[in-house]
């Protein structure tokens, strides 16, 4: 994504905020967006496809996030971290200094549905080192977030999830998910 995002700084205002739902190994996540604010405080599409394939890969064994330490960055509202926590894992939810209050409020909204999984908010941007997250994670996850695919392949090797390998309502056509493995 464009490093120009690093100097928006307009706060959120929390009090005007409206409920999204997404249901996540039998409890019901209820995410706050914000009405006015950057591109991050609503859920988009893609956050929902990703947190469903977690949840598909937990219950289904093939790729299970159970007690893995997992980075969500550019995590907006934090939906698919949450669903990361709730599935059993370590989760720190990132985004820019801004989103740091709508991700907390997120985390202190759902932490009752969290049970074996540990989930924190802190402000990370893609500039900086990420020597704070250390130890490095098991996973990195990030939904809706543009990359370019040349520099990936040079360091990561790409597979494309299979449609049919995703959840059977949370997909469409022009929502990829992509693995990527360092080389
Ligand atoms: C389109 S939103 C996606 C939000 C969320 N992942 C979702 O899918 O609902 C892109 C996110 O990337 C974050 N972002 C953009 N530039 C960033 C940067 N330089 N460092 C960290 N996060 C950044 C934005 O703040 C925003 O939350």
């Amino acid at each position: 994504m464009d490093g120009d995002m690093d100097i928006v700084t307009d706060s959120m205002d929390l009090s005007k905020s409206f409920i999204r739902q997404l249901e996540c190994c039998s409890s019901t996540l209820q995410i706050h967006q914000a009405e006015i604010g950057d591109v991050g405080c609503v859920v988009w599409d893609a956050a929902l496809v990703l947190a469903k394939y977690l949840e598909l890969g937990h219950e289904k064994g093939s790729e299970d996030i159970n007690g893995k330490k997992v980075i969500e960055l550019g995590a907006g509202t934090g939906i698919v971290g949450l669903c990361a926590a709730i599935i059993g894992a370590n989760v720190v939810i990132t985004d820019l200094p801004q989103f740091l209050p709508l991700m907390q409020l997120n985390i202190d909204n759902n932490k009752s549905s969290i049970h074996s999984g540990h989930i924190e908010a802190s402000v990370l941007s893609w500039n900086d080192e990420i020597d704070k997250l250390l130890p490095l994670p098991d996973y990195l996850i990030m939904s809706d977030v543009i990359y370019y695919e040349e520099d990936m392949q040079r360091d990561f090797r790409i597979k494309e999830i299979r449609q049919e390998d995703l959840d059977d309502v949370y997909r469409s056509d022009d929502i990829h998910v992509l693995r990527l493995k360092r080389k």
